[in-house]
Order: C-alpha cells, then structure tokens, then sequence
C-alpha cells in the first residue's frame, strides 16, 4: 500500500511514521509536511534511509502540489496529522490554524475525491468537546459529547472534523476520525507543557505553570496513540469516530512536580503565571468504543512513561538543542538543499 501521512516531521506524525516503516516493510510511507517551525527534519532522520519511506517538503493548503502528488503516488490511504498544534499560538495567530486546519483537510479531502482512496483519516483531538468542570470527576467525553470548543485551535479542529463527515456523508468518502487525548513522549516540539518543563528544569530556569495548576489534562504517551490509529485505519469502519485515551488525568501541577522530582530538581522552580485566556479546565476521555470494537488497550502507564520520556530528553540533548538554537529550521537545506 502507498500512504501518505501528512505532518510527519512533528511530534505525533513522526513517532507514527517511524512505527509504520519499521512495521509495514512492504508498504510505501511517504511524509508530506511543510516543516513549518513544528516540524523537524531531524525527527524524521531515523527513517530518511529506509527504502520505504519519502519524504515531500509541500504544504497540505497548497491544492497544486497536492493534486500532483496524489497523480503521482496514488495513495491507497491518507492519514492527515498535519496542523498548527499549539494553543497559544492560536490565540495570537488564529487565521494561520483557519488556514491549514481547515483549508488544508479540503483540499485533501478533494485530493481523495478526485483521484480516489481508500481511507482517508482525520487526527483529531479531545479539545473538540471543549472542557469539563473540575468538580464532576464522574463525567467523561464520549463520542456522542456535543462540539463545544474553546480556543481558535480547537475551533478549527472541529471545522475539520465536521468537513471530514460532510465529505462521507455526501460525497461517500471512506473517512475516520481519531480523537486523542493529551499526547507525551519523544521528539514532542519544547514549547509544549511535558517538554517545556523538563528543558527549563535541566537549566534551572522557572517552571511557569499557568494559573493555578489546577487544571487536569488525559495524557497517553504517543506510542500508544500511533497503535490505536494504525489500528483503526486498518480495522475501524468507515464513517465512524473513535475516542482514544487512557485514562490517566493529572493537573498541570502534579506532571511539573513528577518531572522535577525525577530530575532531583527543587519545587522552588516553580512560577505560577498568568492564565491562559479561555483556558480549559479538564479533559477526560472515555475509551470504551476503541476498546469495545477494535481491542485497543493503552500499553504505557503514565509512571514508566514519562520516566522514559524524560530519559529520551536526556539522551537526546542535540535534538531539542538545535530547535531552542533555530539550528534545526536550516537543517533541510543544508541537509536535502542541493539533492532536490
Ligand atoms: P506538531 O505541531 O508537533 O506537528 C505538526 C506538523 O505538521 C509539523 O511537522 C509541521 O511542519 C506540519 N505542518 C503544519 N502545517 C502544515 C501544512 N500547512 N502543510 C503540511 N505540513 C504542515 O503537532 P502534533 O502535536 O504532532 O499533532 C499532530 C496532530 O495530532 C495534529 O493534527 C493535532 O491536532 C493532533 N493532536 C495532537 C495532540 C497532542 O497532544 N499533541 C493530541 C491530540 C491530537
Ligand atoms: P499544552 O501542552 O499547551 O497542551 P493543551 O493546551 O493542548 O492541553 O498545555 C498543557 C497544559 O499545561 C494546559 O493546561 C496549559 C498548561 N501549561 C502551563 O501551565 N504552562 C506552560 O508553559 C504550558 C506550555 C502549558
């Protein structure tokens, strides 16, 4: 099978992409990602070799380079990870996640139409449903939970979302959605909260935690993610959501303390800050349905998870120090410049 897997040099897509070379030789992963200032040449390094694996430097929005590639390639599935990704980007910019959130899944939603597909999905997330309230520890998001997002990064997912299912429903295309949870592990880009803290706890600059800390998220390490999509794009039927998650809701202020604590740093690091405008409260996934129909169970407990990501951190000291450096955003040319 040809997939294509847009997105692949950011954090999710490429910890998928590697999976899926290793573990379908026989299929064709080519990675068509823009590498805007998410995505990271070196994360997609481990598999640049492989003789099934490609890469494609294009920009899902642009409907000319995307036709082509399709007329070239003829995927058999499309698994779009491809987004601006970061909340707080979205507050201070929201047309660019309009732009490629929204625009970008038509025209790929089009690309399939007009040249024809197998699957096409959709990676979502749990944001789409909004937040819960702190004190209703009993309610959880199904995928019957009524849209009702937040910010304009969550906004703009649920667009997608919605233009995905009109695209099954009227045209007939063969989609699924997945809606995740919080996601942890290696090559995670540091603006984010798991590896914001530990990079700024290793330098002993301050932990800023928004608020009051308080504020619970669902996290699943992205390995388990990457299972649970490889699972539904070959076994989920077509037209349907699943909701994946593990069960595992922490505040804010517990993860910082976890990842202080592992790195035998003082709590003393850390700053409440100012609140995130419109900032959710909680997230909690209720993954009965993935389980139920397709057998998915998370493998990773939160304990040895973030043990090991925070190991990964250590380990890989060049990776994160090259994107806090901006060394990384020249990497593609100086590495790919004159092979085109
Ligand atoms: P990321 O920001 O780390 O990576 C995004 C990747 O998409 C980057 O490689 C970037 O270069 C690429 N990209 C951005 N705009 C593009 C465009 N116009 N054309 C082509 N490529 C483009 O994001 P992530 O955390 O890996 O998230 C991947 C997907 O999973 C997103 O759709 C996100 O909404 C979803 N998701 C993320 C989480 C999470 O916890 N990170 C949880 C649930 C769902
Ligand atoms: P983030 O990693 O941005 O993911 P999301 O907002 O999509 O859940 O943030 C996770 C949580 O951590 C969220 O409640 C905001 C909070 N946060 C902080 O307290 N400080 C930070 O520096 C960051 C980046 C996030």
């Amino acid at each position: 099978m040809n997939i294509i897997v847009t997105g692949g040099a950011g954090f999710i897509g490429g910890n998928f992409v590697h999976m899926m070379v290793q573990q379908y030789p026989k299929d064709n992963i080519i990675c068509l990602d823009a590498l805007t200032y998410a995505g990271n040449m070196e994360t997609v390094a481990p598999v640049l070799e492989a003789p099934n694996f490609q890469f494609v430097k294009g920009d899902i929005a642009d409907r000319d380079h995307v036709y082509a590639l399709f007329a070239q390639v003829h995927p058999d599935i499309v698994v779009n990870f491809a987004a601006e990704s970061h909340v707080d980007r979205s507050i201070v910019h929201p047309e660019l996640f309009l732009q490629t959130n929204i625009m970008g899944t038509g025209v790929l939603l089009d690309a399939c139409r007009k040249y024809g597909i197998q699957r096409y999905h959709q990676v979502s997330t749990d944001e789409v449903y909004g937040d819960l309230p702190l004190d209703r520890p009993d309610l959880f998001f199904t995928e019957e939970t009524p849209l009702h997002t937040s910010s304009p990064y969550s906004a703009s997912k649920a667009s997608a979302d919605l233009l995905v299912l009109a695209y099954h429903r009227t045209y007939g295309l063969p989609v699924t959605i997945s809606r995740c949870s919080n996601n942890y592990g290696p090559y995670h880009f540091p603006e984010k909260l798991i590896p914001l803290m530990i990079i700024n706890a290793l330098h002993d600059k301050p932990l800023p935690v928004y608020g009051t800390g308080e504020n619970v998220r669902d996290w699943l390490f992205v390995k388990d993610h990457c299972r649970a999509i490889d699972m539904i794009i070959r076994n989920g039927t077509v037209g349907e959501v699943y909701n994946i998650g593990g069960h595992n809701e922490q505040t804010n202020l517990d993860v910082v303390k976890t990842i202080i604590h592992t790195l035998g740093k003082s709590e003393a690091l850390i700053h409440f800050v100012k609140d995130r405008p419109g900032h959710d409260r909680r997230y909690a996934i209720d993954p009965t349905k993935i389980r139920t129909h397709l057998g998915w169970e998370p493998e990773t407990r939160f304990a040895d998870g973030i043990s090991q990501t925070i190991q990964w951190y250590l380990d890989h000291r060049p990776w994160w120090e090259h994107i806090i450096s901006g060394d990384y955003q020249q990497y593609y040319e100086r590495m790919y410049g004159d092979r085109a």
